[in-house]
């Protein structure tokens, strides 16, 4: 088949998400966690080709983010961290979503992203939301909006859910101590409540939401340890949870994902031009890897809907099959975090700039609390991007003139979880071992090349074009005679032979470029 990248992604028989989703489980980039019991709700399992996948985005990222910059140093803290740090943050009290009721089929969602529907409007439903459930009238209340699931206008009231989970430190379980303390007593159910309240908070601990308040609580550490000067970033990649109401979209919300964050300290002042200068180059590094670079747009923050310790914000959005959505926030924190973390906790965290006069004071050397500019991506969600963005079906004939479709993942090589496939093009005649001793050589030099015997040729080319290996090395009698392989590539499908001695050097410039 020739290079069809014009031609439409998919045919019409079905949403690419379901594709994707299809294609991960039957290849072995993801899997249902804990599928042999049932499966555990939106929860996932990278198999081995996920691993290498997701691997490969965390190492670009690490690399442009930290390696090729000077002024960015990386941390790994842990995912527990001390409970005041969520107080601090303001994460106890605020970090949470509005979780409504639905009176008429019990199912619980967020109101923020419950359908919209103008107050006073008549809805109808079904009782329970059953197919065959008596029919209902209603009317939309004041809230405006209705069941995401039976369509009812019958809602509890909004109540925050905080997304932290919590879990307890310590080998004292709280709740033997609280019931010790209870024995015999009679009590009402506020006081019960905060009675258990108080004792699970005393060795209460929080999973992080966000990897970001390890890069500010940390600040002086790193600051000092690492000799940085403002302006500098610390980045992190890591695990974070969330208690989500709703999980959506396979791995694209999930309680548990991990992130790729970075926190840049700036000058005061400054913070508007930093913003756009990471707005810049978090776009071009994720146009860099993507097929389709129209998919991509940047949203900026209006002013009503900005956190409330941010004075701007962009979202990097993607054109998932439901839609525009976010893959990355890029928000100016100001000096909010280091300002909370240093009145909590009595450390000072500010920065002295000795070559810089004091804007109040005029004399030189200024001591300031510095702003943040922070890229916030999900590495998880952004595996699940690049998998739509690189499935492609490719309509085709084959030799006999029978209508085929070529499924390819158009993964960036870097990306790629295989770079190279070495294909014996038999199991015998010696072919296996120079397959092998090519297998070595490419493992030697870093690179993740894999041995495959198994079934015909061309069933071989499509499982490597159908897991994204960019590139596909056959060993034929040929070689044995003249040291020479066939290189196959997964985009043009077009083969050239080459010396089995340059394959590597090749193999190497491509994946440089
Ligand atoms: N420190 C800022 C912060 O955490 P965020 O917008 O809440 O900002 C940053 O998260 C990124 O993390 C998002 O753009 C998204 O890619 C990813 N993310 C957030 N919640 C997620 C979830 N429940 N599942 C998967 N990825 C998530």
């Amino acid at each position: 088949m020739n290079d069809q990248k014009d031609t439409p992604k998919v045919g019409d028989d079905g949403d690419v998400l379901d594709k994707v989703i299809s294609l991960t489980k039957r290849r072995g980039f993801i899997f249902q966690s804990s599928e042999i019991y049932g499966g555990l709700k939106s929860a996932y399992d990278y198999g081995p080709l996920g691993a290498e996948l997701k691997r490969n985005i965390a190492n670009e990222w690490w690399r442009s983010m930290v390696h090729q910059r000077e002024d960015i140093v990386g941390i790994d803290a842990s995912i527990m961290m001390h409970p005041a740090v969520w107080k601090a943050s303001g994460h106890l009290a605020t970090f949470s979503d509005p979780l409504v009721d639905c009176l008429n089929c019990k199912e619980r969602f967020r109101a923020d992203k419950a359908p919209r529907v103008a107050p006073g409007t008549p809805t109808k439903f079904r009782k329970g939301g059953t197919r065959d459930g008596q029919h209902l009238d209603g009317v939309v209340g004041s809230a405006g909006y209705v069941c995401p699931s039976c369509g009812a206008s019958e809602l509890s009231a909004e109540r925050q859910f905080n997304l932290m989970f919590r879990t307890s430190i310590g080998p004292v379980d709280p709740l033997e101590v609280l019931m010790q303390e209870l024995e015999g007593k009679a009590l009402d159910r506020k006081t019960l409540r905060e009675k258990f309240e108080a004792a699970v908070q005393s060795s209460a601990i929080y999973l992080r939401p966000e990897t970001a308040q390890a890069m500010f609580v940390q600040f002086l550490n790193v600051q000092q340890t690492s000799g940085m000067k403002v302006p500098f970033g610390i980045a992190q990649i890591g695990k974070s949870f969330r208690n989500e109401i709703t999980t959506e979209h396979f791995v694209f919300r999930t309680c548990e994902f991990e992130q790729m964050e970075m926190e840049f300290f700036v000058e005061p002042g400054t913070q508007k031009e930093w913003h756009a200068h990471w707005i810049n180059e978090r776009s071009s590094w994720w146009k860099r890897y993507m097929n389709d670079q129209s998919a991509l747009r940047v949203e900026h923050t209006e002013k009503k809907d900005l956190a409330h310790y941010a004075d701007a914000g962009a979202d990097i959005q993607y054109r998932y099959p439901w839609g525009w959505d976010e893959l990355e926030g890029i928000a100016s924190r100001t000096n909010y975090d280091l300002n909370k973390h240093s009145e909590h906790s009595g450390a000072k965290l500010t920065y002295f700039d000795q070559n810089k006069p004091d804007p109040d004071s005029a004399k030189m050397g200024w001591r300031y609390t510095p702003f943040v500019v922070e890229p916030a991506a999900g590495l998880t969600r952004a595996a699940l991007m690049f998998l739509l963005d690189a499935y492609y079906e490719e309509r085709g004939v084959d030799a006999d003139g029978a209508e085929k479709v070529r499924v390819v993942l158009r993964l960036h090589p870097r990306l790629a979880p295989v770079k190279i496939a070495i294909l014996p093009l038999l199991k015998k005649d010696g072919l296996p071992e120079i397959a092998r001793s090519i297998v070595t050589r490419f493992s030697a030099a870093g690179i993740n090349a894999r041995y495959d015997e198994q079934h015909s040729i061309g069933k071989r080319y499509a499982r490597h074009d159908e897991i994204g290996t960019p590139y596909c090395l056959t060993i034929d009698h040929q070689s044995q005679s003249d040291q020479t392989v066939t290189i196959r590539d997964r985009d043009t499908t077009k083969q050239e032979r080459i010396s089995i001695d340059k394959a590597l050097e090749i193999v190497q410039a491509r994946l440089a470029q």
